[in-house]
């Protein structure tokens, strides 16, 4: 006989089940997180009728039909607008700014003539208005202080606003499990219902979620999967700037960032982000520019290095915006092809402003201050790099590699080091490096120059 009303065990930081309870999760493995739920069972079989199929040509969509969200970083990371009955999950630490970024959408998108709801089950109907006020009014945002799940859908199946926020995800709670808010089990059940409700009634869907001490959104991984974009905002706890990217996007691309700093007013969108971060002081040790390019724009950004001798048989390699294989492979290869020893030393690399580079085409500008670090040297005034650095030392071509010319030319910078091959563009001085060994002297000034 199958065992009736089992119980399972999940993690709510990774979203690990188990049929026992574990001490430690083998999912992410931490200790004690385990909780016991019990299973959603149904009741008997459904009866199905058949539906008509229809052929996809017949189909009418029109992709005109995004809603600006009037926050113009938001709506590139969206792919140009939010598309209407799209369930999009905003993640981010406490504190970053997930709830001013939304009500500042929905302002915005009250202004333009929509019906906007913000659903919150975190903070009190006066405490939202504080901060609307703060943040310049509250336009004609509609309210609902409520977590039961049930309440909340049957709300927007009744009133269907264009754009609906639910503040948090994780407070909303589903009478029929018996799991707390913000277990695995409510998560998953208040996803998939919002789902159903979004697609069928029209309704664009805000979901904020909290993040877990590794930054992926709490709850079951499941959770990514089930909505169309995942929107991360992280921020550097200690700056104001914030950086909003999508991790997922059923609609548009996944490299887009929006860059916006954080005020007394609110968020205000930095519309050229190199200007903020791409700026380096002459004749600085360790430091190079990188032109890397984040969706269709280019950016420019400090890379910061710091290479110090060390008694460790290890020696640590940490990387703050730049992935720490790419580190190793960059400081590997500067080893054994550019003759930068880093055998006995420490290496810190940390890009400006608390951004994160993903794309190799911030290869050469790492090495360059790697090797700037390494041998006191500092690199020449006026000058920024790309180019993917590969494992036999070869600097590869970039993409794109005029918008990231015309982007150093707007800054002001001289000269660019790029990769053999690029063609020149625009008003700034190209030096073409074919291998990371010719790249340093390049972009390296005199090792004769005057230091202090
Ligand atoms: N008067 C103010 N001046 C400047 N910044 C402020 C002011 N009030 C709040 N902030 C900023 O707003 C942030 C809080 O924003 P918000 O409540 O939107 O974050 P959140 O991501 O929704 O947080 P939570 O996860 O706790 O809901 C604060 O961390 C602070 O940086
Ligand atoms: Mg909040």
């Amino acid at each position: 006989m199958a065992k009736a009303a089992a119980s399972v065990f999940s993690c709510p930081e990774c979203g690990y089940s188990s049929g026992r309870w574990l001490g430690r999760c083998p999912g992410c493995g931490e200790f004690g997180t385990l909780v016991e739920e019990s299973k959603f069972t149904e009741g008997g079989a459904p009866v199905a009728a058949a539906k008509p199929l229809l052929r996809l040509v017949e189909v009418e969509a029109e992709e005109a039909d995004r809603i600006s969200t009037g926050v113009p970083e938001l709506d590139r990371v969206l792919g140009g607008g939010l598309v209407p009955a799209s369930l999009v999950l905003v993640g981010g630490e406490p504190g970053v700014g997930k709830s001013t970024l939304l009500l500042m959408a929905l302002r915005a998108i009250t202004d333009s003539g929509r019906r906007a709801l913000l659903v919150t089950g975190e903070e009190s109907r006066a405490q939202v208005k504080l901060r609307a006020d703060r943040l310049g009014g509250a336009g004609a945002i509609e309210i609902l202080a409520e977590t039961e799940l049930e309440t909340v859908c049957a709300t927007l199946e009744s009133e269907r606003p264009d754009v609906c926020v639910i503040d948090s995800v994780q407070t909303l709670y589903a009478g029929e499990l018996a799991s707390a808010p913000g277990s695995v089990a409510q998560v998953r059940e208040a996803a998939g219902r919002l789902l159903r409700v979004a697609k069928d009634s029209g309704v664009a869907v805000f979901l904020v979620g909290h993040v877990t001490k590794d930054g992926a959104v709490a709850g079951p991984r499941v959770l990514e999967h089930l909505v169309d974009c995942v929107l991360q905002f992280e921020g550097d706890r200690y700056r104001a700037h914030r950086v909003l990217r999508a991790a997922k996007n059923r609609f548009g691309s996944t490299n887009e960032i929006g860059v916006f700093e954080m005020t007394g007013t609110g968020l205000v969108g930095v519309p050229d982000p190199s200007e903020l971060f791409g700026r380096s002081e002459a004749g600085e040790v360790g430091a190079a520019v990188a032109c890397a390019l984040e969706g269709t724009r280019p950016i420019l950004l400090e890379i910061q290095a710091l290479v110090s001798p060390t008694d460790l048989a290890m020696p640590r390699r940490v990387a703050t915006g730049v992935d720490p294989k790419r580190l190793a492979m960059i400081v590997a290869v500067l080893g054994r092809h550019a003759r930068v020893a880093l055998g006995g030393a420490d290496v810190f690399v940390n890009v400006a402003g608390g951004v994160r580079i993903d794309e190799p085409g911030a290869d050469l500008a790492i090495a360059l201050a790697i090797a700037s670090a390494a041998r006191g040297v500092p690199v020449k005034d006026g000058l920024a790099a790309f180019g993917e650095v590969g494992l036999t030392g070869r600097v590869r071509a970039a993409t794109q590699a005029e918008r990231r010319l015309e982007e150093c030319a707007k800054l002001g910078l001289s000269t660019v080091l790029a990769p053999k091959g690029t063609p020149r563009h625009g008003a700034v001085a190209l030096v073409e490096a074919g291998t990371a060994a010719q790249a340093l002297p390049l972009g390296l000034a005199e090792a004769t120059a005057e230091r202090d």
